[in-house]
């Protein structure tokens, strides 16, 4: 043989590396830099961070394992990968109903998901101008939108809301700019997109919070998230933090599987997922810690829910030192960030569609964004026009939430648990064992742990959670 010919797959990650930086980018959106501060604030900060890192430990990495092996033992699209371990291991294909569930899931979220980003283009855009404007003065240093009132500053968003045509444009472009990466498909589009943008992020992240901690109130941010106050931690802010683990990690939503089946076999499973639930919490963390000194320096309030970043920081940005330059960067770290995500909620149905409709990708990836863009419109419109609908009313925890909320809450709290819930019980009860073995290359006690995390408080924990989240009234 003439030298050892490295056969490639004709479309999959160039590397380990390549894989691991294109799930990072995943695991790390808007659900760290915009959602994690926003409900950690609201939920009261400490004894919330602290469940929610239990539930990233004993929860969230064991099935980030387990969905990354499904998709490389089974190497086709979610559905697909699990109808082949649950042939291969003598159980039934309806198996795959949970990948159905996470396939749903990340059409739903993509959904909402373009919508938020739309708003964060739009600040961008704003922030962007203003750094223009003030270097074209000679003072770049400046901050962010001077002369403008706070009333000013805080109705942009009141005036961003009412605007439907600019809402619609926003959403638009960046469910456009979705669809033009996962056009390209994976080695081309996904992977090339994660090697620009994470770096990027990470530099812009690191500087941010350096620059949060010289400027910001840090004594107040560390005393906010790490002082815990445990009669704050209800069943359903314990549902809200379980909830947010397991989308925060992309999981119950297809990503891991997808992405998992472009991975090779001689990539080592566990220490890949380790990385990526180490890199998606710290990321959540930092972004606190970006945030809160910002918050708490110009006296805001910490609990100001999903206005946190948008209404309230460019606030603070106006009142700062370099606050003009800092405010367009930030906007940029949060576009980059959802962006890298985005591609990848598309990327689970897309391959679906790919893999069992038999559509080219092209035309896959357009029909499901579109679908996507038009689902997006209800939950862009419950800000204005239909801000009356209440969907849900008949269930307690959703009696009061616009469309948007909804969606989101609906799969956050029930879809992701759900799934999750389910994978579980498949990976610990019903997929072959040896093969599930094979697939994760633990051996030993490290194999015995994990599968005991899988098998029994997995599925323990989450139900639980899943039950009283949803029916608080069932404790009382
Ligand atoms: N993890 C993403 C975030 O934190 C959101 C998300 C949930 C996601 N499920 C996904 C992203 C599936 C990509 C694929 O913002």
């Amino acid at each position: 043989m003439a030298g050892a010919t490295q056969i490639k797959a004709p479309d999959g990650w160039s590397s380990r590396s390549a894989f691991v930086l294109a799930a990072i980018g995943a695991a790390v959106g808007l659900g760290n830099v915009w959602r994690f501060p926003t409900i950690a604030g609201q939920n009261g900060g400490g004894a919330f961070v602290l469940f929610y890192f239990g539930c990233v430990l004993l929860i969230g990495l064991p099935l980030v394992l387990s969905e990354i092996m499904i998709g490389r033992a089974g190497r086709k699209d979610a559905v697909g990968s699990v109808q082949a371990i649950a042939k291969k291991s003598g159980v039934s294909p309806r198996w795959a109903s949970f990948a159905w569930i996470q396939i749903t899931a990340a059409f739903l979220i993509l959904s909402f998901y373009s919508v938020v980003a739309g708003w964060v283009i739009y600040y961008a855009g704003v922030m962007g101008a203003d750094l223009v404007g003030a270097i074209a003065d000679g003072t770049p240093f400046v901050g962010a939108l001077q002369g403008e009132s706070v009333e000013a500053v805080q109705g942009r968003m009141t005036d961003l809301f009412a605007n439907v045509p600019l809402l619609l444009g926003m959403h638009l472009i960046f469910m456009g700019l979705t669809y033009a990466i996962v056009a390209q498909g994976v080695g081309d589009g996904i992977e090339k997109a994660a090697l620009y943008l994470m770096p990027a992020f990470f530099v812009l992240l690191v500087g941010i919070t350096l620059y949060g901690a010289t400027v910001g109130n840090l004594d107040a941010t560390f005393a906010f998230l790490f002082t815990p106050d445990f009669s704050r931690l209800t069943p359903v802010a314990m549902n809200e933090a379980l909830g947010q683990a397991l989308f925060s990690m992309s999981l119950g939503s297809a990503a891991l599987m997808t992405y998992g089946a472009y991975v090779d076999k001689g990539t080592k499973l566990a220490p890949t997922a380790g990385m990526i639930a180490i890199a998606d919490t710290a990321v959540a963390l930092l972004a606190g810690l970006m945030i809160f000194p910002i918050v708490f320096a110009v006296g805001l309030d910490p609990a100001a829910g999903p206005t946190l970043v948008f209404q309230s920081l460019p606030v603070a940005f106006q009142q700062m030192p370099g606050g003009s330059l800092i405010g367009f960067l930030f906007f940029i770290l949060i576009f980059f960030a959802a962006l890298t995500s985005s591609i990848s909620l598309l990327e689970g149905p897309t391959s679906w569609a790919v893999n069992e409709l038999g559509w080219s990708r092209p035309v896959g990836a357009a029909i499901i964004a579109g679908a996507a863009f038009l689902v997006g419109i209800a939950c862009l419109l419950s800000f204005n026009y239909w801000s009356e609908v209440r969907l849900f009313s008949f269930w307690p925890i959703f009696e009061d939430a616009i469309i948007f909320d909804v969606v989101d809450g609906f799969t956050g709290k029930v879809m992701l648990p759900l799934a999750a819930f389910l994978v579980a019980i498949f990976v610990g009860w019903r997929a072959d064992r040896r093969l599930v073995q094979h697939e994760t290359g633990l051996d030993g006690p490290l194999f015995a742990l994990w599968r005991f995390l899988v098998a029994w408080l997995c599925p323990i924990a989450v139900g639980l959670i899943l039950l009283f989240g949803l029916f608080p009234s069932l404790l009382v």
